[in-house]
């Protein structure tokens, strides 16, 4: 196996592929360090942690990682608790996808398949046939070429891998942009609550996240034309106390460790494979951050892709890889629907008629048991095959 791309889906293939006796490479443009510092997503669903155990990478994540039972979601005057073992006999966790990447980068380094940072040129030739190939160059400047099987395309939104697929199958893409960006920031101070908090205000969404009992990760609804530099630390924590405001409720805040504008966008590519390229995790599709999918859609990916592969190449069968892509657009397409509505549910925009339906929808949510239902299934993962 050629693995393009050491995220989380890249890492994790490859991590699963061994388990099951499957030699595999990983061509990583960027360095260790630099993978390792990117801070993204934050929750893991139910089926990513079991996956992750699993595989052996459960050592540390049931150390640190912070287990939850629910959110609250917030508007003014209300802050309800979503009871998620309640709702749906589920949980999530809270474990910063740096630190799934720091363990299995760890495990890959120590006794996995080779991993290779810093390559660049990556072109995957010939994957019509059966006897594709990846050419790259090596961190030494080294013109290589990696003659495999099949070629995991999992080298994120700006990788190399999709624009193939597309061309060859003239695929389609599906996109939303949304007009508004989340200005997120790290701070060194002990979380103000217990469970993550979805708030929203009239002057834009708000949201208190965390990654341990000292570190909190907030964020903010932004115009995406915003600068970052016009946002000093005081301006941001005074949105944030503003927009989750509740009475007898106190926002502490702390020194900021990192702070950025992430845009938004839904993106789907169809089919996830051509020949024997087969695409994972964000080389394939993009949800906004609001429904906390980016990351359990990447491992759900991996997971379906795994066991295709497997069968494909241990036991010369096709039918799992040839359902690859249906199976795994199935829940994509779920998950971009899940996401697009938490994302229009808790964002200011459009004018007070759509506010008005917002509330409405939040409320409904917070006093049907139904709705708060679905939402508590969505949000702490489906099956890996619907
Ligand atoms: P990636 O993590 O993007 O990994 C792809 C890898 O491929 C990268 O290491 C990249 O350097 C490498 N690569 C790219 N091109 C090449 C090439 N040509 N050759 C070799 N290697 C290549 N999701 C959430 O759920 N919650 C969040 O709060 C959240 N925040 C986010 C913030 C940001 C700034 C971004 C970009 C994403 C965020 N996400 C979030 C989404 C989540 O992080 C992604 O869904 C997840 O990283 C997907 O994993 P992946 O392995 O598919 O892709
Ligand atoms: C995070 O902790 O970074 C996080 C949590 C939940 C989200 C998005 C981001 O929906």
């Amino acid at each position: 196996m050629g693995i393009i791309g050491a995220g989380p889906a890249g890492l994790l293939l490859s991590r699963m592929l061994a388990v099951q006796g499957i030699e595999s490479v990983v061509l990583e443009n960027r360095s260790r360090d630099y993978v390792e510092a990117r801070i993204r997503a934050g929750i893991l669903e139910q089926h990513t942690v079991d996956t992750l155990r699993e595989v052996g990478m459960g050592a540390r994540l049931d150390r640190e990682g912070l287990e939850h039972d629910g959110i609250y979601l917030q508007y003014p005057g209300t802050r309800h608790k979503l009871d998620f073992p309640e709702l749906c006999g589920r949980n999530v966790w809270i474990y910063g996808q740096s630190e799934v990447v720091k363990d299995l980068i760890a495990a890959q380094l120590d006794d996995g398949p080779p991993l290779l940072f810093e390559v660049s040129d990556v072109q995957p030739r010939d994957v019509d046939t059966d006897s594709p190939s990846i050419a790259f160059t090596d961190a030494d400047g080294v013109a290589q070429v990696l003659e495999c099987d099949v070629v995991a395309g999992t080298d994120g939104f700006h990788g190399v891998s999709r624009p193939i697929v597309t061309a060859a199958t003239d695929g389609q893409l599906w996109e939303r942009t949304y007009p508004f960006a989340w200005l997120g920031i790290l701070a060194d101070v002990a979380p103000s609550t217990d469970d993550l908090i979805y708030a929203w205000h009239p002057d834009g969404f708000a949201m208190h996240s965390m990654r341990s009992p000292s570190v909190s990760r907030l964020y903010i609804q932004v115009d995406p034309t915003e600068k970052i530099e016009d946002w000093s630390d005081d301006r941001i924590w005074e949105a944030l106390a503003t927009r989750m405001a509740l009475p007898g409720w106190e926002l502490q805040t702390g020194p900021v460790t990192e702070k950025s504008i992430l845009p938004m966008r839904s993106f789907v590519s169809s089919p996830m494979r051509h020949g024997r390229l087969f695409l994972a995790g964000d080389a394939a599709h993009i949800v906004p951050p609001t429904g906390a999918k980016g990351l359990n859609l990447a491992v759900a990916d991996v997971t379906l892709l795994a066991r295709a592969l497997v069968r494909l190449l241990a036991e010369k069968e096709t039918d799992l890889a040839d359902a690859y892509s249906d199976k795994a657009l199935a829940r994509v397409w779920r998950c971009t629907h899940f996401s697009w509505w938490m994302t229009s549910m808790l964002h200011t925009h459009g004018d007070d008629f759509d506010a008005q339906l917002q509330l409405s929808q939040l409320q409904r949510v917070c006093t049907s048991e139904a709705a708060a239902r679905e939402l508590a299934e969505m949000y702490t993962g489906l099956p890996v095959a619907l």
